[in-house]
């Protein structure tokens, strides 16, 4: 099976606060693009990334993923005007070899690539959809009519078997297509758009398979967020990303520049090599 990932980074990070959009904001000396498309490879599942960046900084998007030297062909194309849009923009040039699709945010930098392969293994397993998840920790309750500051709470939701959803969700290439084309009329507003994948598969109807998500896959939305991101990075993780990121991605591009490898090398951030790179 050949895996392609969409790695949406086009969105402007509006809760974040920045001057530039989040994908391209600074975490430990990389951009938060940087460390997701790095982790993503690093899982030795993907052979094809395809990276959702914002208009006006796709020459940057594709030069500091350039910067990266990732084992895989790497594509950039302009996102849409909701997240929605920017994945459909991204299935949009996936070539016909394709059969499997990884959608990844970005905006979980962090993600460990051990989560990335699980995700990837269930549906080569032969689930069509999968998303990764994690137990709700908060106590929920529903409310009513929101006025003013508060709102009335009409019941208690027990948690038992919520989850809450991350990414990379993972779809086999041609259900992902066919949900995205059924709901294409939602991707025009970020207010009527899905605002995750999966939510696209079970609203035509097809099952979704939840496999256990990963703390370290958190979302950065807020300052906060990055905050955390910046402790996680310095703190538990550093150990993770020079024995699993630096090493995988090491042992990667030697696999690639092998000599049995060298025939096939694809040019970087070339679309037309893309066919003939995972044929
Ligand atoms: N995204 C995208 N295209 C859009 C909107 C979002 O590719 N039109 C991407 C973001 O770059 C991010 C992911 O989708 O990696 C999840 O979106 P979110 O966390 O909401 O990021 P932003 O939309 O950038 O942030 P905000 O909503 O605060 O503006
Ligand atoms: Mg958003």
């Amino acid at each position: 099976m050949t895996t392609a990932a969409i790695l949406t980074a086009a969105g402007s990070g509006a809760r974040l606060g920045r001057d530039e959009p989040k994908a391209l904001v600074d975490l430990c000396g990389r951009s938060l693009v940087a460390h997701a498309a790095r982790r993503l490879v690093a899982s030795g599942a993907v052979d094809l990334l395809v990276v959702t960046a914002p208009r006006e900084r796709a020459d940057d998007v594709a030069r500091l993923l350039a910067a990266e030297d990732l084992p895989v062909p790497v594509t950039v194309v302009e996102g849409g005007v909701s997240r929605q849009a920017s994945v459909a923009a991204g299935l949009a040039v996936l070539p016909q070899a394709i059969d499997v699709v990884l959608i990844h945010d970005a905006a979980r930098a962090l993600v460990p690539p051990s989560l990335v392969a699980r995700v990837a293994d269930a549906v080569r397993s032969g689930h069509r959809a999968v998303v990764p998840g994690v137990p709700v920790s908060d106590t929920i309750k529903q409310v009513g009519q929101v006025s003013g500051d508060g709102a009335p709470v009409l019941a208690t939701v027990s948690r038992e078997r919520l989850r809450a959803v991350q990414t990379p969700q993972g779809f086999s290439r041609e259900l992902v297509d066919r949900a995205h084309v059924a709901g294409l009329v939602r991707a025009a507003s970020e207010a009527t758009a899905a605002t995750d994948d999966a939510a696209l598969v079970e609203a035509i109807g097809v099952a979704v398979w939840l496999v256990d998500g990963a703390e370290d896959a958190f979302k950065i939305t807020t300052r906060r967020d990055l905050a955390a991101a910046e402790l996680a990075l310095t703190g538990h993780l550093a150990v993770d990303e020079l024995e699993q990121v630096d090493a995988a991605l090491a042992t990667l591009r030697s696999e690639r520049r092998s000599p049995a490898a060298v025939d096939r090398e694809p040019a970087e951030n070339d679309a037309g090599s893309v066919d003939e790179a995972v044929s």
